[in-house]
């Protein structure tokens, strides 16, 4: 578990590449007297990414690193956290995997939030599958981030339902809301709080 020093938050970055909507409750998590953490920068792969124009991110650093036939970005990416004194990361809708030599630097303080019940259904078109599967729940999951995608240790799951007629949309609107909620919570359990 990550310790906390003194009474500062603990400096996070939020990996994202599209609508943001985690990175949103965290930062509004981050600035309640209770959390943990403080979201100080933005990182995205997507110069695109809803999230970078969000109301609440106004005021915080945010850098693109364009992915395509960039060997060296993790490299480039690990100096920039450095320069902000990133010590978390928090990954929320980040389609990109980050190698295993990024991984072990901040070995034990990248979290990823996913969109079901791990161990199942790894990786991308959760909804779907769980569907296909006739699946009577689903849900999300908070985890470490180790090398294997989606495999690192799992810190909180939430369940959902899957209802008759469920459609990919519907039950992603119906997780995405937990998964707000979760995130959070998991963030508070990885500090013993
Ligand atoms: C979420 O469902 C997350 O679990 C998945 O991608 C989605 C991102 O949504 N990895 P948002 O960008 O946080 O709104």
């Amino acid at each position: 578990m990550v310790k906390l020093t003194g009474y500062k938050k603990v400096k996070t970055a939020v990996f994202i590449s599209g609508t943001g909507s985690n990175l949103k409750s965290l930062i509004k998590f981050s600035k309640t007297r209770k959390s943990p953490i403080s979201v100080n920068l933005i990182i995205s792969n997507n110069p695109k990414a809803k999230g970078l124009r969000l109301e609440n991110v106004n005021k915080i650093k945010k850098k693109v690193f364009s992915f395509e036939k960039n060997y060296k970005i993790e490299d480039k990416i690990l100096t920039f956290l450095e320069e902000n004194e990133i010590q978390m990361i928090c990954l929320a809708g980040f389609m990109k995997i980050l190698s295993r030599n990024f991984i072990n630097k901040f070995k034990g303080k990248i979290l990823n939030i996913h969109p079901s019940l791990l161990p199942k259904y790894k990786g991308l078109n959760t909804h779907q599958r769980a569907i296909n599967d006739n699946e009577k729940f689903s849900g999300c999951t908070v985890h470490f981030v180790n090398s294997k995608l989606d495999s690192g240790k799992i810190i909180l799951q939430k369940k959902v339902k899957i209802t008759e007629n469920e459609t990919k949309n519907s039950l992603a609107r119906k997780v995405l809301v937990q998964e707000h909620k979760l995130y959070p919570k998991a963030i508070l359990k990885v500090f013993n709080l």
